[in-house]
């Protein structure tokens, strides 16, 4: 008889977002006309910038040619596209990767909820609250939690990300193996200064622990005192694997592109307490699972370190900073306690009631899709989250709405 991981039995029914889609959905259906603004997941509207669109096109004609023809390619990635990573987002920024220590896949997504299966399923784990749900949810399924209680799962250590420490978790109080940070944050759109950043380096080099940093986020920094990457803190070499997307500054969210950094110093241990790198560990997985990414994405991707492209990346998140603003601005003058919407795409807004009742009288009275902070964790309850990926009339309108349905 064929037994099924039980551990996929202690999830909660569904995930976030499908669960949204799905509400929206009914809500569609029974009101056919009525024009619904999505400000839910952060998913991008505006085109892909005319850099990589031109790449693109140029690498799908050299498919059609037996001479331009590429079939698989590196699991890595192209050293074309390591390359102009490791010199434009690192090097360019004084912290020291290099091209062998990136690789390239079809999504932070995958890459932050896969990373995990390189550890024993006993480490510990901490977890910010409230967070993305794919770092929590994968490791339910690999089994290092135990039941779902009280809004909380038993056994992971919980980063409370509050009002009270400006939505940056403190240490854990307890030890811990394995540190989940995300920064700008999803989905508080908080950000980290370098000092409060160093803080969790050296506490990752004290425990022997490893942080999973997700910079996702990156390009919406404008404040260029916050760190971009976590390799600006000195000693994080050793302690730190992070993960970038082409989702998010360049629209690539349809199109999936983006890396992970595994240093080569960074270790975890064996059960004869031998130190062992992880990088061969995670090029073993990436092998064994992943055939790369398709060559015209990557020529695509790599066109974002043009000079032209990188122009057109910062109009791009330009504009939705702008309507971050733009909702930031809406939600003070109605009252709301917010943080985010600067150097982050997301607002995050304390509701003063139940997220979801929030979420469904935004949905019914304004037509208006929401992400209720609930579901990102315990601490999201009361909260929503609003992103700022819409066009600019669509965010005005949605504000406008909101205006209304709550005078
Ligand atoms: C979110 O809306 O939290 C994320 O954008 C979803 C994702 O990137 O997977």
């Amino acid at each position: 008889m064929l037994h099924i991981n039980e551990h996929y039995l202690k999830l909660q029914a569904s995930y976030l977002f499908s669960d949204i889609a799905k509400r929206v959905a009914a809500f569609q259906d029974a009101n056919p006309d009525m024009d619904i603004i999505k400000l839910g997941i952060g998913d991008v509207t505006r085109a892909l910038p005319g850099a990589c669109v031109a790449a693109f096109h140029k690498a799908v004609d050299e498919m059609a040619t037996d001479a331009g023809f590429h079939g698989y390619g590196p699991e890595q990635g192209y050293a074309f596209l390591r390359e102009a990573i490791a010199k434009h987002d690192f090097q360019a920024r004084g912290a020291d990767i290099s091209a062998d220590e990136i690789f390239v896949s079809d999504g932070a997504k995958c890459d932050t909820g896969n990373f995990q299966e390189l550890f024993s399923t006993d480490a510990r784990v901490a977890i910010p609250d409230p967070v993305y749900p794919v770092y929590l949810d994968t490791n339910v399924m690999a089994g290092r939690t135990g039941e779902f209680r009280d809004g909380r799962y038993e056994g992971v250590v919980y980063l409370d990300s509050t009002k009270e420490n400006n939505y940056v978790p403190e240490l854990p109080s307890e030890p811990v193996d394995l540190i989940y940070l995300c920064f700008p944050n999803n989905p508080t759109g908080s950000t980290i200064t370098k000092e409060q950043l160093k803080t969790w380096v050296d506490y990752a080099r004290e425990e022997k622990a490893l942080i999973l940093f997700d910079a996702a986020y990156e390009a919406f920094i404008r404040d260029d005192s916050l760190p971009h990457s976590i390799y600006e803190i000195e000693g994080a070499r050793e302690v730190a694997v992070e993960f970038r997307s082409f989702s998010k500054n360049a629209g690539f969210t349809g199109t999936r592109c983006a890396y992970t950094v595994v240093p080569r110093e960074c270790v975890a241990y064996d059960s004869q307490g031998n130190r062992q790198p992880i990088h061969p560990l995670w090029n073993r997985r990436h092998c064994t699972k992943f055939n790369g990414v398709s060559y015209p994405v990557q020529r695509a991707a790599e066109a974002v370190y043009s000079d032209e492209g990188k122009a057109q990346i910062r109009e791009l998140v330009g504009y939705y900073l702008n309507n971050a603003d733009l909702i930031a601005k809406a939600v003070g003058e109605l009252g709301f306690e917010y943080v985010g919407g600067k150097n982050s795409p997301y607002i995050w807004i304390w509701g003063d009631r139940d997220s979801w009742e929030f979420f469904d009288l935004l949905l019914n009275k304004a037509g208006v899709v929401c992400t209720p902070g609930a579901g990102f964790g315990k601490c999201g309850q009361g909260y929503i989250r609003l992103s700022a990926f819409n066009s600019y009339e669509n965010v005005a309108r949605a504000m406008e709405r909101i205006r209304q349905a709550l005078a």
